[in-house]
């Protein structure tokens, strides 16, 4: 069986298709920690976000890792509150800053702030040409959104990190991003681990003696969701990248599928109030 275990995005940019999510990791040593753990297993992609305050302990991890930078993807995202062109740029400096990395792979507007979105795109687009951010992108963007952002881009996002799960699949919006070639980007895929004990996803498991986690991250790379787990713990940062050497089959996809409730764990981008 081969398998792709990086994408090619519409601007060119290649992304591994798994990476480590350090939503809710602190700063300091734990983040240092989970990122040297993630390279050490073999993760090349690490999703970080000025709002989770832990972009310093993910710029030194990754220069303790010994790692070259240029093998490793690095994402950050603009935060609510420093949306518009100016504060933009402004926030962008502050995050390469606090990461003390000359770039980033990939930079994404965090969410769809009414009325600041637009702006904040063409500090975006500035960015990338500058080539600070050698991809950029958007993170919780609805279709809508996407539609408003793209009439007056001159730079099409490329990646929509958006929350998907077994139990939120987001079929539709998935259709409308690979139609615009914009990458599809799930955090919390494993559904913030309150997932983990559905017997469907057990039992699918205990066929290739995988657990529930590895079968969740296997449906996403085989959607092709690019995908980005979080843990803290060593072990399971090591079992959640060991998930190339079994296939689900498409009748275990579908199984999967069906777990969809359209429940979210995290708030409506239609309807956030940070
Ligand atoms: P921890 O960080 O303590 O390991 P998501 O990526 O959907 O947000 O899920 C993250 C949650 O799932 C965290 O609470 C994390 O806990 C937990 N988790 C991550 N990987 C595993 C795993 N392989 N087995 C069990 N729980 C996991």
């Amino acid at each position: 069986m081969t398998f792709e275990t990086t994408k090619k995005l519409a601007n060119g940019s290649v992304i591994p298709r798994l990476g480590l999510g350090v939503w809710k990791v602190e700063d300091g040593t734990e983040a240092v920690d989970s990122v040297k753990w993630a390279l050490e297993s073999g993760y090349r992609l690490i999703d970080t976000a000025a709002a989770y305050k832990n972009e310093a302990g993910v710029g030194k991890g990754i220069r303790e890792s010994g790692v070259p930078r240029e093998e490793i993807f690095v994402t950050t995202k603009l935060w609510n509150a420093d949306q518009g062109y100016e504060s933009t740029l402004k926030a962008f400096d502050e995050s390469l800053k606090r990461l003390d990395l000359d770039y980033v792979d990939l930079y994404l507007i965090h969410w769809p702030v009414e009325g600041k979105y637009k702006d904040s795109w063409r500090a975006m687009e500035e960015i990338y040409r500058s080539g600070r951010a050698k991809a950029i992108g958007v993170s919780n963007f609805h279709e809508h959104h996407l539609e408003e952002l793209l009439k007056d881009a001159t730079v099409s996002p490329a990646v929509d990190q958006i929350e998907i799960h077994p139990t939120l699949t987001q079929e539709p919006l998935r259709r409308f991003l690979a139609d615009h070639s914009i990458a599809a980007e799930a955090w919390s895929p494993l559904g913030q681990g309150k997932i983990l004990e559905n017997p469907v996803l057990v039992e699918i498991g205990k066929k290739y003696d995988k657990t529930a986690a590895q079968v969740i991250i296997r449906w996403h790379l085989q959607n092709d969701i690019i995908v980005i787990p979080k843990s803290v713990h060593k072990d399971r940062i090591k079992q959640n990248f060991d998930v190339f050497d079994f296939e689900l089959t498409e009748d275990e996809l579908e199984q999967i599928n069906q777990l969809n409730t359209n429940e979210r764990l995290g708030p409506d981008p239609d309807n956030f109030d940070f």
